[in-house]
């Protein structure tokens, strides 16, 4: 199923990225030899966009700048970014009030070409086969969730889905998420990462969901109410995640990166 448009939502402030934060945008902060956003927009031109939707804020405007003069810049020389956004049109929404993702997302509405949207959580990067392409290959309807194991422990960080069959072809029948449950709660040990294939039905669930948790609309909530509606399911990606929202995993995918680049070095000399 082609997937036309992916909105990546930016515009959030990276408070767990504090001080480098205050003045620059987590979704620039350097990944090696990148920067965060790259991957997302890499990913995102992978799986075939037509159409990119950028989510940030008046005071994430170098977000803008940035992708203008990569997409000048862009020179083939490194495993990702690997060509011209030619052809790709990269479309900038305003999210100014910090109302949450789902919100972000119902901030798009207007911007989306026909048919189903892809998101991409740019903090959650992805290294190796390209997810939402993977997802998008398997994507036939409803919405589909990328999906991780994580420990009990760690549940209560995630969007956690409720498991109701069996996994067929790295897909898994889902009823509902929970976001981020309360320690010992977890429905199960399979938690959202941040690749998303969504039916254009959940804007008019995003527009009545009620602000949930820490007061903010939630795609998960309203993914789950869509859940009445349409099927979802859980889809287990085969690469590796980082979470870049924080400074373990903003190393730990740098590190990785290194390794990914000295690699491609090695195969090309
Ligand atoms: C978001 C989602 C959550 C998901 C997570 C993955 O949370 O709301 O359901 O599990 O991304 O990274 P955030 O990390 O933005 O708080």
């Amino acid at each position: 199923m082609p997937i036309r448009t992916v909105i990546i939502p930016a515009a959030g402030r990276g408070t767990r990225l504090m001080p480098a934060t205050k003045v620059t945008a987590k979704e620039l902060l350097p990944v090696f030899d990148r920067v965060a956003i790259d991957f997302a927009v890499e990913e995102a031109i992978g799986a075939g966009a037509e159409r990119v939707v950028v989510v940030i804020s008046t005071s994430k405007t170098a977000i803008r700048s940035y992708l203008g003069h990569v997409a000048l810049a862009v020179s083939g020389d490194g495993p990702r970014i690997g060509r011209q956004h030619e052809g790709v049109e990269i479309v900038y929404v305003y999210q100014d009030r910090m109302l949450g993702l789902g919100h972000a997302i119902l901030c798009c509405r207007d911007t989306v070409l026909p048919g189903a949207i892809g998101v991409i959580l740019p903090d959650d990067i992805i290294m190796g086969p390209n997810a939402l392409a993977e997802m998008a290959a398997r994507y036939r309807r409803g919405h589909m969730v990328a999906g991780m194991p994580v420990s009990a422990e760690d549940a209560a960080q995630y969007g956690i889905f409720r498991v109701s069959g069996l996994p067929v072809d790295n897909c898994i029948p889902v009823s509902g998420m929970v976001e981020k449950p309360a320690p010992g709660t977890a429905p199960s040990s399979i938690a959202a990462v941040g690749r998303y294939i969504l039916d254009p039905m959940i804007f008019d669930v995003l527009a009545h969901t009620p602000p949930g948790k820490g007061g903010e609309v939630q795609l998960t909530d309203a993914i789950s109410i869509a859940g009445l509606a349409v099927p979802l399911t859980a889809f287990r990606f085969s690469g590796s995640r980082y979470d870049c929202g924080n400074h373990d995993g903003l190393l730990a995918a740098a590190i990785a990166r290194q390794a990914e680049v000295h690699r491609h070095r090695a195969t090309q000399s």
